[in-house]
């Protein structure tokens, strides 16, 4: 099986990449897919922006087609940056500014327990003919008082996940994979398409007898 991965993210390409390859699934890239569209995430939540670029690609290129979206949810600031994450702090503003922005805006919220948040992530499967699925995981964790660590990306340095002890920049990219929202959605994905696989050469090995 090949699935189409609507996403420009050589590094989320990879991941679930390397998710799928021992189901015998090969990811395509849409640099190596003619017709695989650049989808503009005008949705108004996780969900419906990872359905919206699924759907978009596999009708495009009439392959089934895998996109994600993601983000951080900081409960003290009403759920910002949500699905703004990679625009909050405005168009071309850098990853430490973005930071920069939520923990000014957290700067009355002194109290640690207060300072909860959520890394989310949907993902989505679609088809040519029209089906699709969605696949969703989360982590939960805390914001710190300023940014540690020289890892990861985006807001890995101010996200503390109390199982470590530590940011997720100060975590090597294995272990944050083990259990970030991006992991838990991808391998969710990834048990529903071996449980498709299996059902279907049950199928097929119950039409041979
Ligand atoms: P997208 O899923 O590529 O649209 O990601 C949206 C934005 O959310 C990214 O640009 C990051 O700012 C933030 N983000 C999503 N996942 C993570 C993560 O695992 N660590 C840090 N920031 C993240």
């Amino acid at each position: 099986m090949r699935i189409l991965a609507a996403t420009r993210n050589a590094h989320k390409a990879e991941e679930i990449a390397e998710i799928l390859r021992p189901l015998g699934v090969e990811v395509v890239r849409p640099e190596e897919q003619s017709g695989a569209p650049d989808v503009e995430e005008t949705g108004d939540s996780f969900e419906a922006n990872a359905l919206l670029k699924a759907r978009a690609a596999a009708a495009a290129t009439g392959m089934t087609a895998f996109a994600d979206d993601s983000g951080l949810e900081v409960d003290a600031l009403g759920g910002e940056p949500g699905v703004l994450s990679a625009r909050y702090a405005g168009p071309g503003a850098s990853d430490a500014e973005k930071r920069a922005l939520v923990l000014a805006r957290l700067a009355d919220v002194r109290r640690p327990e207060e300072r909860t948040a959520r890394f989310r992530c949907a993902a989505a499967l679609a088809s040519p003919d029209g089906w699709a699925m969605l696949f969703t995981g989360s982590v939960e964790g805390l914001i710190t008082f300023e940014p540690r660590g020289e890892g990861g990306f985006g807001y890995d340095p101010i996200f503390f996940f109390p199982p470590f002890g530590k940011t997720f920049a100060e975590v090597p990219r294995e272990r944050k994979n083990a259990v970030s929202h991006r992991g838990r959605a991808f391998r969710t994905l990834a048990q529903f398409l071996r449980a498709a696989g299996a059902c279907l050469s049950a199928g097929e090995a119950g039409e041979r007898r």
